[in-house]
């Protein structure tokens, strides 16, 4: 395959835009690639680098193209707010239509304020809640990522880990000291830490995490996890940036039936343009000014464009349930498929999905914590994706990162993932010498 454009972009890049990219993942650095491809455009379940090489894409932008990439409804709806202007600095009659559009999928959500990203979303979010409880410091799950606002940069998941860190420089020891972090997935942990520390202002939580691979979380360690917070003056924040209009129409605080304080939404609710929302509780939320006196703005929160877009797509997510039937039955088929294909290779290979979310860890064991998903090899992970991208399909370049399916993944697009798999599997059996005799 020929990457030369790529490569010349990267050479060109790396002068004038630190690491040559805008978000570190992108750089392709951990699994082993010397420079990234560069995306010219995307269609439907695809992209096509600036060599034209076509990949089914199984990044979707890290989650908002649930529709894939330029669903003509989307396009037009975009295309109609463009002619009116692109951002005016005051109201628009459409945010109020998004904020009564996702208040009717989340019923927790009683007011909300839009943002121009997650990371702004989850920040506010967190100051609210200390606004609310007079309290100071958060409680947050090692390998969970909410952004990358200070308070929430503390053992915070993919971005880091792809980098082998857990943690950022230039965070001062004050704001690291008021972030406690916790092992996902251990309650007796969460319940020591609320007996023992009593200036906890907000408990913050992705509740199917995605940013350390996607993990299943046990729908009883979030129900304990909200009794137990629910006897403190405490927030629950469920950031469902990720799993909002994704796992279904109501995140998956509505698969599950438990009900957070504040909910961080983003990614889908700007359709695939630059957006992010928090909301919950109106007597949280009033606190927010010009009702409160707790601070949050932006130039670009509720962009016309972006608000245009999550409208659309939202809306066509409402009317047409059979989008989440679809996606997540070929999800399902999909990662059956894989299974069946690791014990054929017998490969040390194990799946971890929820919806139509799934990461592939090298690894014999189920993963279930940070810890697990460090330990997987991350050598195998690079032949994967090498060889995935070989065959046209373009995976997330981190080992902890989710992959995700959209509606128009076609299963010519399906058996193609399958056949990237295989062939993955067939080297890595041979590299192990634990190629099957039957093969
Ligand atoms: C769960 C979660 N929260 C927050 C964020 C931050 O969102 P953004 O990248 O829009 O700032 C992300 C980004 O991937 C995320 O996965």
């Amino acid at each position: 395959m020929n990457t030369d454009n790529s490569k010349k972009i990267y050479e060109k890049a790396k002068k004038s835009i630190p690491g040559g990219v805008n978000s570190p993942v992108r750089a392709f650095q951990s699994v082993d690639k010397e420079y990234p491809i560069f995306i010219k455009r995307g269609s439907g379940s695809k992209l096509y680098d600036e060599d034209e090489n076509e990949y089914v894409d199984m990044i979707g932008s890290w989650g908002p193209m649930i529709l894939g990439h330029n669903y003509p409804k989307v396009l037009e709806a975009v295309k109609r707010e463009l002619e009116k202007g692109t951002s005016f600095g005051l109201p628009t009659k459409k945010e109020v239509e998004l904020a009564e559009l996702v208040k009717s999928c989340f019923p927790s959500i009683e007011k909300l304020r839009l943002t121009t990203s997650g990371t702004e979303a989850a920040m506010a979010s967190v100051r609210v809640a200390r606004a609310f409880t007079g309290k100071n410091k958060i409680i947050k799950f090692e390998g969970c990522y909410h952004g990358h606002s200070d308070s929430l940069l503390v053992k915070a998941g993919s971005g880091l880990l792809t980098f082998e860190h857990q943690d950022s420089n230039g965070i001062t020891e004050g704001v690291v000291k008021d972030t406690i972090t916790l092992p996902f997935g251990d309650f007796e942990k969460l319940k020591e830490t609320l007996e023992s520390e009593k200036d906890i202002a907000c408990v913050i939580i992705e509740p199917i995490p995605a940013n350390m691979g996607l993990i299943e979380t046990e729908m009883e360690y979030l129900e304990k996890v909200r009794e137990i917070i629910r006897k403190e003056n405490i927030v629950l924040i469920f950031d469902e940036v990720i799993s909002g209009f994704r796992v279904s129409l109501g995140g998956v605080q509505k698969i599950f039936g438990i009900i957070p304080d504040l909910t961080i939404l983003g990614k889908i609710i700007g359709g695939g343009y630059p957006v992010g929302g928090f909301g919950g509780k109106k007597e949280i939320m009033d606190l927010i000014s010009p009702v409160g006196n707790v601070y949050h703005a932006g130039t670009l929160s509720g962009n016309p464009i972006s608000v245009a877009a999550g409208i659309e797509t939202i809306s066509i997510l409402k009317e047409n349930p059979e989008i989440y039937e679809n996606i997540n039955k070929k999800t399902e088929n999909l990662v059956n498929k894989i299974n069946e294909l690791i014990k054929k290779y017998n490969v040390p290979a194990t799946v971890n999905y929820f919806g139509s979310l799934f990461t592939i860890f090298f690894a014999k064991e189920k993963v279930k914590t940070l810890e697990d998903a460090m330990n997987t090899d991350s050598e195998f992970y690079s032949i994967y994706f090498d060889t995935m991208l070989e065959n046209g399909i373009i995976v997330p370049p981190s080992k902890y990162e989710a992959h995700f399916v959209s509606y128009v993944h076609s299963d010519e697009d399906m058996e193609k993932i399958l056949t990237g798999m295989e062939k993955t599997f067939e080297k890595i059996a041979k590299k192990s010498g634990t190629i099957p005799k039957h093969i």
